[in-house]
């Protein structure tokens, strides 16, 4: 196919070969099937900032480091220096976040680097060698279902145990071949310990892997991982290596604000009670 502008300058500096095909265009990159030498490989162009749409959303840059000062200044300030440091951010994100995860045993595309706004990956393929499938494509038995979630909650315990959550984690963002679900799309993933949005972010990640395979499995709509997993963060215990039961009981502190209100509206009906008898006793008297 004609090469599109963006990977021009890579096949220039020999780092791709050729452009096979294009895979998917979607809302913040689109992504090529390329031949690197001899190998099949997948390269994705990120959109040019104004083109790209919540991933920007400053909810999931909170807390990540810059480690020179000028840039930051450039960056809060939003000039155009500012700008283009803060779209090489974006851009070293992904890649980053990539290597520091096929690191630790996370079962992602491994990395191959990202030169001028392109990563390049290897393209994830099933047992034919087509181009694997998203997991929402993908109709599993609950046995599947099952080994498969777990396979996602040790890899998302891993992420955490990096010090990462993915941020949009969802049957979207996982591509399933012949041994289980391999996570994509990192650009926005967020420092667990430095932004105050990972709770919730990890949550809501967690049940979403949760609500898909519960469709097949529907005993996993049950489970409670993102909580016990948290918490177990939140602790300093998680370790790849935990053992986790998917229960989870809310603490006591909660239980006790529970038993408060309880001890208020009684005291309260009480109230009432006793005024109804006072009033019903003057009408008695006049
Ligand atoms: N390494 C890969 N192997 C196979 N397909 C991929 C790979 N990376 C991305 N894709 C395909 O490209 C789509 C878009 O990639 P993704 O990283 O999710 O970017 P976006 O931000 O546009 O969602 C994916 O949904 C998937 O279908
Ligand atoms: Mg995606």
């Amino acid at each position: 196919m004609k090469i599109p502008k963006r990977i021009q300058p890579l096949i220039e500096d020999g780092l791709i070969d050729e452009v096979l095909r294009q895979l998917m265009s979607g809302k913040e990159a689109t992504v090529y099937v390329v031949r690197c030498g001899t190998e099949i490989r997948c390269a994705k162009v990120y959109k040019e900032a104004g083109k790209r749409s919540f991933k920007q959303a400053v909810q999931y840059r909170e807390g990540r480091k810059v480690r020179n000062s000028r840039r930051s200044r450039a960056m809060e300030k939003g000039s155009k220096f500012g700008r283009d440091e803060q779209e090489d951010l974006w851009q070293s994100a992904e890649i980053d976040a990539m290597f520091r995860l096929a690191e630790a045993g996370v079962r992602v595309p491994v990395p191959y680097g990202c030169f001028d706004g392109v990563l390049i990956m290897e393209l994830v393929t099933d047992d034919n060698g087509e181009v694997a499938p998203r997991l929402n494509d993908v109709v599993l038995t609950a046995e599947q279902a099952r080994r498969d979630h777990d396979a996602i909650i040790k890899d998302v315990v891993r992420m955490l145990c990096e010090g990462l959550v993915h941020g949009d984690l969802s049957e979207f963002n996982v591509l399933v071949d012949s041994n289980g679900p391999v996570i994509i799309d990192f650009p926005q993933a967020v420092d667990a310990a430095a932004n105050n949005n990972a709770e919730w972010m990890f949550e809501r990640d967690v049940n979403n892997m949760r609500n898909y395979y519960g469709m097949f499995d529907p005993d996993l709509l049950e489970t409670k991982y993102a909580k016990e997993i948290w918490a177990l963060f939140e602790a300093g215990k998680l370790t790849p290596h935990t053992e986790l039961t998917g229960h989870f009981e809310e603490p006591t502190e909660e239980a006790d604000v529970d038993s408060v209100l309880q001890e208020i509206k009684e005291a309260f009906e009480e109230e009432q009670d006793r005024l109804a008898r006072i009033n019903s006793a003057n009408e008695e008297d006049n």
